[in-house]
């Protein structure tokens, strides 16, 4: 059972648990086809959306590996929902997890989902005491690439033709960051680190 402490602050950012009062602005970014072109799903109805909101997806806790814990991201200052990120709980005994975030256009450019996917890493490493994180990316996605290297996670594998992915074979890339690295760079930066705390 991985159980985190919400919501998360950051300098700019508060990632929280999902409400059903995200609704308008979430479906206003996951209806378009540019946002979904590298995620596993379609543009999506105001239902579906209204349906994830209400349904399990919202979970504030992982009971079981393979769930994965969907936070809202909302600026600070006005309250408005920018984005939404997720952290996937994979293998217990490896004690390993998998990141994954998704964000407005209309929110482009200011390095938000770098700071809230900065803020995941954190949750995962410091508060769920994971030993590895991944992340998987559409090797055309560069935008996502580059959040990953300003995250300073490393480019592990490029897989061939892997997904059969919206009607054609798609490269994956691999990115991955371990316990000690993530130690080791926030102490570098003289953030604090709480490794003990929460272990599963
Ligand atoms: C992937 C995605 C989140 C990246 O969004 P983004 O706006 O490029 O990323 P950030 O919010 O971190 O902003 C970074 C950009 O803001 C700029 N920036 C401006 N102010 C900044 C600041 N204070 N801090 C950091 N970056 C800043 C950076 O230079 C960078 O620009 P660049 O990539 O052109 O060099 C977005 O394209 C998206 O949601 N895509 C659709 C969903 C998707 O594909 N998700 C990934 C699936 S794996």
């Amino acid at each position: 059972m991985l159980r985190p402490e919400l919501p998360i602050a950051t300098e700019r950012l508060i990632l929280r648990t999902a409400t059903a009062a995200d609704l308008d602005e979430m479906y206003a970014y996951k209806s378009r086809p540019e946002v979904c072109r590298y995620l596993p799903y379609e543009p999506m109805s105001r239902d579906q959306v209204a349906e994830r909101l209400a349904g399990p997806w919202a979970r504030t806790e992982l009971t079981e590996v393979n769930q994965g814990l969907n936070l809202s991201v909302e600026d600070k200052a006005s309250g408005r929902l920018l984005g939404d990120v997720v952290l996937f709980w994979r293998d217990a005994e490896s004690r390993s997890g998998e990141i994954g975030y998704v964000f407005s256009p209309s929110a482009a450019g200011h390095g938000y989902a770098t700071e809230a996917a900065r803020a995941l890493l954190r949750l995962g490493f410091e508060q769920l005491s994971l030993h590895r994180i991944t992340a998987r990316i559409d090797a055309r996605n560069a935008a996502s690439a580059r959040v990953l290297g300003r995250l300073g996670m490393r480019r592990e594998a490029l897989h061939l033709e892997d997904l059969w992915f919206k009607n054609e074979w798609s490269d994956t890339v691999v990115y991955a960051m371990l316990e000690h690295e993530w130690r080791s760079r926030t102490t570098a930066l003289g953030d604090s680190v709480n490794l003990g705390a929460g272990r599963p």
